[in-house]
């Protein structure tokens, strides 16, 4: 099989108004919360840019200036560090994003649901596949998330969902896919349907935030209607797809959280500070202290 080309384009669906983490989101983004010191979607472009991309467009809203500025160089604060000596940290703002990376914002003008966020991204996508990645969902892994799915695209040549298993009781917070081996790690879809009831869900393996989609996907999108909860669904999209072109469920390996919820936002928090370079060791004594008090 020729290979494929790499792909070089991914998009951060970001106009959520982050309304589980109110007051904090009020005025700032729910993607600019901080895990330790890097905001959440810094690590969602640091997945993306290691599985390849380097066109990364950000699907917005209002109240989310901050995540371009984020993104944006601050030659005035590189310099204000600079001159402090603090060339480490000088470093640390400069490499937010590397050069060789661009940042596309386009403007979702109303909250129509994830397939119409995907859909706003088709006039900078290009003929080309491209990454779907929800900052939401932070995964840590040794081999990046993308990057195993990008793999699993350059084998398959079809669009791929990463998915895992949940608790049957939370299966109507997720869409949940049906496969044709429901015991590989890489399986070819044959069922996908948005948020069911538990009672009603024909399987428990959920769809995470990561996607790669061929560009085929904008046309099934365009052609379908509202959806689950009045809104324009990338799942119902994915399933026009699969019959289509066919789509496969990847099972990452790695762990994710759920920083869309608080308690995940929590459990992320925790391990990535025991995880820090710096401050890990530090932390583990201080947790060790805090349990040690509890009964
Ligand atoms: C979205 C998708 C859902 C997917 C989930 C993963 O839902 O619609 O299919 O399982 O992301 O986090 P949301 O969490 O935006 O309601």
């Amino acid at each position: 099989m020729a290979a494929r080309k790499q792909i070089r384009t991914a998009v951060f669906p970001v106009a959520g108004r982050g309304t589980r983490f109110l007051p904090a989101t009020k005025a700032s983004p729910k993607e600019m919360l901080p895990i330790v010191d890097r905001p959440l979607i810094q690590y969602a472009v640091d997945e993306a840019l290691a599985a390849g991309a380097e066109r990364l467009i950000f699907i917005t809203g209002s109240s989310k200036r901050a995540i371009e500025d984020h993104f944006d160089s601050d030659a005035e604060l590189e310099r204000l560090l600079e001159s402090q000596g603090k060339t480490e940290l000088a470093d640390q703002v400069r490499s937010v994003l590397p050069s060789y990376a661009t940042c596309i914002y386009i403007r979702q003008s109303a909250p129509l649901g994830l397939g119409h966020a995907v859909l706003c991204a088709r006039p900078a996508v290009d003929d080309e596949p491209f990454f779907v990645h929800l900052a939401d969902d932070l995964i840590v892994a040794e081999t990046p998330c993308l990057k195993q799915m990008a793999a699993t695209f350059e084998q398959f040549g079809s669009s791929v969902v990463g998915v895992e298993e949940v608790d049957r009781r939370d299966t109507d917070k997720y869409g949940i896919v049906e496969v044709e081996d429901a015991r590989s790690t890489v399986s070819r879809m044959h069922g996908i349907v948005e948020k069911p009831k538990p009672e009603q869900a024909r399987s428990t393996l959920a769809v995470v935030g990561r996607y790669v989609l061929t560009p085929t996907i904008f046309a099934e999108l365009e052609n379908i209607s509202q959806g689950a909860g009045g809104e324009i669904q990338l799942t119902d999209g994915i399933a026009r797809l699969m019959r289509s072109e066919g789509v496969y469920a990847h099972r990452f390996s790695g762990r994710r959280f759920d920083c869309g919820s608080k308690l995940g936002y929590l459990q992320a928090t925790i391990e990535m500070s025991l995880a820090h370079p710096v401050l890990g060791k530090e932390f583990r004594h201080y947790l060790k202290s805090v349990v040690g008090r509890l009964d």
